[in-house]
């Protein structure tokens, strides 16, 4: 084999610059998506993406692809369950893709929340649920995907210091599919509602 020479070395090093440049965001948009995330999101969202309502889902830290996926089914009306619709549906729908790719990053680069510890005992067999799942009725464990400590994987989301009450909704709303994914229906459709209880507990705690 031919050592690389310094020509292909440089274009290694062009092509890795042009992969970096495509996440990246150009100064005027990244400052039009800080204006409208405080401005407009912000008053749901909070400033940072640190939601203090249980409604709200908390954005902070949250990877970027998924975030811009979401806000992209928000805008093709493909994400549908009725908050889904009330709330985000109008909010999507003047967003272009730049200021959507804009919007994830902003999130995804802010500091994500301190998980809050509610009922102990409940969020413990919340634990169970996501490091092992629930054999008996095929659910698989959650961690699988999510990574080991809830903070996401690939682009798989972050859930670590969720709303556990936004986590049970769309628990719900995934076995129902009125969010309709099909990984998420699989494993939620086991799922019983004192579960889905237990495991929102434990991710509300997770740091
Ligand atoms: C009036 C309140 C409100 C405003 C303003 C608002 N949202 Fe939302 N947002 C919600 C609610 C409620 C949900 C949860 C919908 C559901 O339950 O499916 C949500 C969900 C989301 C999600 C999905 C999060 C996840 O974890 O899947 C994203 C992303 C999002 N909003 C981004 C935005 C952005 C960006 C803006 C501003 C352009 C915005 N929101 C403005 C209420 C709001
Ligand atoms: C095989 C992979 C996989 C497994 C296992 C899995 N998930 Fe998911 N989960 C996903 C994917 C993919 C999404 C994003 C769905 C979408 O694109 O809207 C998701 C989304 C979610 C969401 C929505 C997050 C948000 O911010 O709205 C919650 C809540 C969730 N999963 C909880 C769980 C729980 C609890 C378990 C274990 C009982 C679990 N997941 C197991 C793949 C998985």
């Amino acid at each position: 084999m031919r050592p690389l020479t310094v020509t292909t070395l440089g274009l290694i090093a062009a092509l890795a610059l042009t992969t970096a440049r495509a996440d990246d965001v150009d100064p005027a948009t990244h400052q039009h998506a800080v204006r409208l995330a405080v401005g407009t999101c912000g008053a749901c969202h909070g400033t940072t993406g640190v939601s203090g309502q249980p409604k709200y889902p908390r954005l902070a830290g949250q990877n970027a692809n998924y975030l811009a996926a979401q806000l992209k089914a928000f805008r093709g009306q493909t994400r549908g369950d009725a908050d889904a619709i009330g709330y985000m549906w109008g909010m999507a729908a003047p967003l272009d893709d730049e200021t959507i790719d804009a919007l994830a990053q902003y999130y995804a680069t802010q500091r994500p929340p301190a998980g809050r510890m509610g009922d102990a005992a409940l969020a413990a067999r919340g634990r169970t649920i996501y490091e092992k799942g629930v054999e008996s009725v095929g659910v698989p464990a959650c961690a699988a995907c999510h990574g080991p400590d809830a903070h996401g994987m690939g682009d798989f989301p972050r859930l670590a210091g969720q709303h556990a009450q936004y986590v049970m909704k769309q628990l719900a709303s995934f076995q129902s599919n009125m969010r309709n994914v099909a990984v998420m229906h699989g494993v939620a459709q086991g799922l019983k509602e004192e579960q889905m209880r237990a495991v929102a507990a434990y991710l509300e705690a997770q740091p």
